[in-house]
């Protein structure tokens, strides 16, 4: 704590740094500036204490000073391990101010965090003070309203339980977390889901995680599925991947891209965005699939879809985009051939058996860089695996870029603001924001493109049987 801003960041000096780029960073996010403006009177998040989890970069940054500007009082933490780019988070806290006397807003997150210390983070998130905790959750991968949940559970029980042996390293920190919580408060994480309005969900992954409590009568206040505004999963999962994958590639390893053999894992919105930019480097995409209609649109855009096994020892490049785990085994590591690249940007580190690989006998991990490790096997040949097989174009790069992520942070802002200021209108369900919001988050990015969009006349409006000024399509349209 410094002035009275608590934080734990890697360096307040990169604070500057920090602030130049969010200023440029700020030009490239006409959504968000425009809601900025629009409620800067009627400051409609007045009250509201907000939790936030999600990536630590530039953009979100934009997004924190929104929510402050919008009268948010706000905590925040990364939702990766890697993904924090340290000198946003300097600028969050530095605020108006300096490094010595800071202004801004508390912050916990630096890049390269051990899962202890993220789990600290994440318990950081729930104390504004005076014994208040958070009224509105912002999550990324749903982390922070994890913690809640399992909280809130263990308090209604009484105690935590014991590790079993086959749990998850990280699921026995978070009991651990969790054990030391409740001897300190016993009801700190049901005050916490009594006093909560509501969650905004950022991602496929975390909304899979809300929906599973809805189904089970479990979910403990309403959300707002932002991942599924059209404006959102459309646009940043798809076009900012197509961005920040091939960015983290070269960051990482520089290797030529065109001419190698690529394989896909999943073809949802992040796997065609993922295909999409490698075939721009011209590298010979492969793409494996579950889902028929997804490998059938697959094979219509033109790619193979094949089983892992039927490639895995041609390949080049891995890419992980399914949300799913064990897609890529232990066994698949040690089959790839001399170098190939392996990275995942699905949102868990699940998907490539990175616990399995280190099992491996004889085995050695040598560390090209931060984030950048060569596996070598007893028989000489090795594998690059990108930032320990969590999100590497944020670990290895820094994520989407503003422009994709102003559509999606304005959709946040408008679902806090909706669970915020209309409390009643929600029941203890997952809801997306109506299509009437998701039209005006594209509309604020028009002009910035020299989009001019046509007008419909009356008499075409009552043909298509829409209204003038919108919606524009049916509930069941798919885009
Ligand atoms: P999605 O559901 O549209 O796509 C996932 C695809 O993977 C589906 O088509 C599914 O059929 C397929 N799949 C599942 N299991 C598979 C398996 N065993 N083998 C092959 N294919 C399989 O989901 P979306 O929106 O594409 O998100 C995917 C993941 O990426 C999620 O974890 C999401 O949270 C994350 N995400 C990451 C971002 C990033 O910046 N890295 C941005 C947005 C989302």
């Amino acid at each position: 704590e410094r002035n009275g801003v608590q934080f734990a960041v890697a360096d307040l000096s990169l604070a500057g740094f920090g602030r130049h780029q969010m200023r440029l960073a700020e030009h490239e996010m006409p959504g968000l500036m425009a809601i900025r403006a629009e409620y800067a009177e009627q400051q409609p998040l007045r009250g509201a204490r907000i939790a936030g989890s999600l990536h630590m970069t530039i953009q979100t940054a934009v997004l924190i000073e929104t929510l402050v500007a919008l009268g948010a009082q706000v905590r925040w933490v990364s939702c990766n391990i890697f993904s924090t780019q340290d000198e946003a988070a300097a600028a969050i806290v530095v605020g108006d101010g300096t490094a010595e006397t800071p202004t801004g807003t508390p912050v916990f997150a630096w890049k390269g965090e051990t899962l202890e210390e993220y789990w600290w983070c994440t318990e950081q998130l729930f104390d504004f003070g005076d014994g208040l905790g958070p009224n509105m959750i912002l999550d990324d991968g749903g982390d922070a309203t994890l913690l809640v949940h399992k909280g809130a559970e263990f308090e209604k029980a009484g105690a935590v339980p014991q590790a079993g042996e086959e749990d998850h390293l990280e699921y026995r920190i978070i009991l651990d977390t969790l054990r030391r919580s409740l001897a300190s408060d016993p009801q700190r994480f049901t005050k916490v889901a009594a006093e909560t309005k509501g969650v905004t969900e950022e991602t496929t992954t975390g909304v899979a995680r809300l929906y599973k409590l809805a189904k089970e009568g479990e979910l403990l206040f309403p959300a707002i599925n932002v991942n599924d505004s059209v404006t959102k999963s459309k646009f940043d999962n798809k076009y900012g991947i197509r961005h920040s994958l091939v960015d983290g590639l070269n960051r990482a390893t520089d290797v030529m891209l065109g001419g190698k053999l690529a394989v896909v894992c999943g073809y949802g919105d992040v796997g065609k965005g993922a295909a999409e930019t490698l075939r721009g480097q011209g590298a010979r995409v492969v793409v494996t699939e579950i889902d028929p209609i997804c490998a059938l649109q697959a094979a219509m855009d033109g790619m193979q879809v094949v089983r892992l096994e039927d490639v895995v020892e041609q390949a080049d490049l891995f890419i992980t985009t399914t949300g799913g785990t064990d897609i890529i085994t232990a066994g698949h590591l040690a089959a790839m051939k001399h170098n190939a690249i392996v990275g995942n940007v699905g949102h868990f580190d699940d998907e490539i058996d990175m616990a399995g690989l280190a099992k491996v006998p004889g085995v050695e991990r040598v560390t090209v860089k931060p984030q950048v490790d060569e596996w070598r096997f007893p028989d000489g040949h090795a594998v690059i695996v990108l930032s320990e097989g969590r999100l590497m174009n944020l670990g290895n790069a820094t994520g989407h870029p503003s422009f994709v992520m102003s559509n999606s942070f304005t959709n946040q802002v408008i679902a806090q603001i909706e669970l915020w200021t209309k409390p009643g209108e929600y029941a203890k369900q997952v809801y997306v924001l109506p299509k009437h919001l998701d039209e005006k988050v594209a509309r604020l990015h028009l002009d910035a493109l020299g989009v001019r969009l046509t007008t419909l006349t009356k008499k075409q409006a009552e043909y298509l049987g829409v209204d003038v000024d919108g919606p524009f399509k049916p509930e069941h349209y798919r885009y």
